[in-house]
């Protein structure tokens, strides 16, 4: 164990409103973690950081939109004049929308890269130079399996989700010996909570589903051992990587005729409907 106390440290959690975020804060919170939370929704923020004081860490509610630039700047001031220094940025934060390419609009297009790819980019360029002066500190990311291989219905978000693994592992490589960490988290289904658990489906057999609390307990892992990538999922997906190296399109034919796709037309015709109404 690298750090085996993260007692007294200062976090920057994205996403912390709701859905894996809370799970994430109460992860960190128990670990003694102060905390500073961002989403756009300003009441339920309040709430969960008035939750999270009970672990008797400080909490920090700032309402922010991280895909504005101002709102990302103004966040990072107000996090940095109350704590006095970022020690982990946890970028959670972002959305997803199964649905057909096409059927999504441009600008929706464009606000799906922008949460969850351009924002925890930017986030990190202004924790950085903080960090490097320190020469301490952990950017944590949350990416997701779908971003391991695109699936139909759901391409923006394996793009924006692809990207986020490639660019922490270039970041982390970078930043070896600096004293500042990069680690990226890959979940699979997560029941319970979170973007998936409102669609109120059970996964898919061949996929299975994991819990909010394993996510969270993998951000504190990555940080504590200073593990660069975390799968977390319910059954192992190396043995699948390796199949999947050795003959591209065994497991697209795995996946397509287990139902995977199938799930994903049925979950995009209802979020078409739903959004077309
Ligand atoms: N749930 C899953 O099955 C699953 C699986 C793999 C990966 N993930 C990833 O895990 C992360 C968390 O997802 P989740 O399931 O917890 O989703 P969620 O329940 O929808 O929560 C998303 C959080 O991000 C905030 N947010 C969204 N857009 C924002 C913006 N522009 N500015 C500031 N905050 C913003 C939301 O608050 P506001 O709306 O109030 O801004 C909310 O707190 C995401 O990166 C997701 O891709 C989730």
């Amino acid at each position: 164990v690298k750090n085996p106390s993260l007692k007294g440290k200062y976090a920057l959690l994205t996403g912390g409103s709701k859905g894996l975020g809370t799970y994430i804060g109460r992860a960190l919170a128990s670990e003694g973690v102060n905390l500073a939370l961002t989403a756009r929704t300003e009441p339920t923020l309040n709430a969960v950081a008035e939750e999270l004081a009970s672990f008797g860490v400080q909490t920090l509610p700032v309402a922010a939109d991280i895909t504005d630039d101002q709102s990302r700047r103004a966040l990072l001031d107000r996090v940095m004049d109350t704590f006095g220094r970022i020690d982990i940025l946890v970028n959670n934060a972002g959305m997803e929308r199964l649905s057909r390419y096409h059927r999504l609009t441009p600008d929706y297009i464009q606000t799906m890269i922008r949460t969850n790819l351009e924002a925890p980019m930017l986030l990190a360029r202004l924790v950085l130079p903080d960090m490097l002066a320190r020469q301490s500190g952990h950017i944590v990311t949350m990416s997701s399996l779908g971003g391991k291989k695109g699936s139909p219905y759901t391409a923006t978000y394996a793009a924006t989700k692809a990207g986020l693994i490639e660019w922490t592992q270039g970041l982390r490589e970078e930043l070896r010996q600096t004293g500042v960490n990069a680690s990226v988290i890959c979940p699979g289904f997560v029941a319970e909570a979170g973007l998936f658990a409102v669609y109120n489906k059970t996964a898919p057999r061949i996929a299975g589903a994991t819990t909010p609390d394993k996510v969270a307990q993998a951000v504190v892992r990555a940080i504590k051992d200073d593990v660069g990538e975390i799968i977390v999922n319910p059954s192992p997906i190396k043995p699948m990587q390796i199949l999947d190296a050795i003959h591209p399109g065994i497991i697209r034919w795995v996946l397509r005729t287990f139902g995977l796709y199938d799930f994903y037309r049925q979950q995009a015709d209802e979020n078409e409907r739903q959004f077309s109404a």
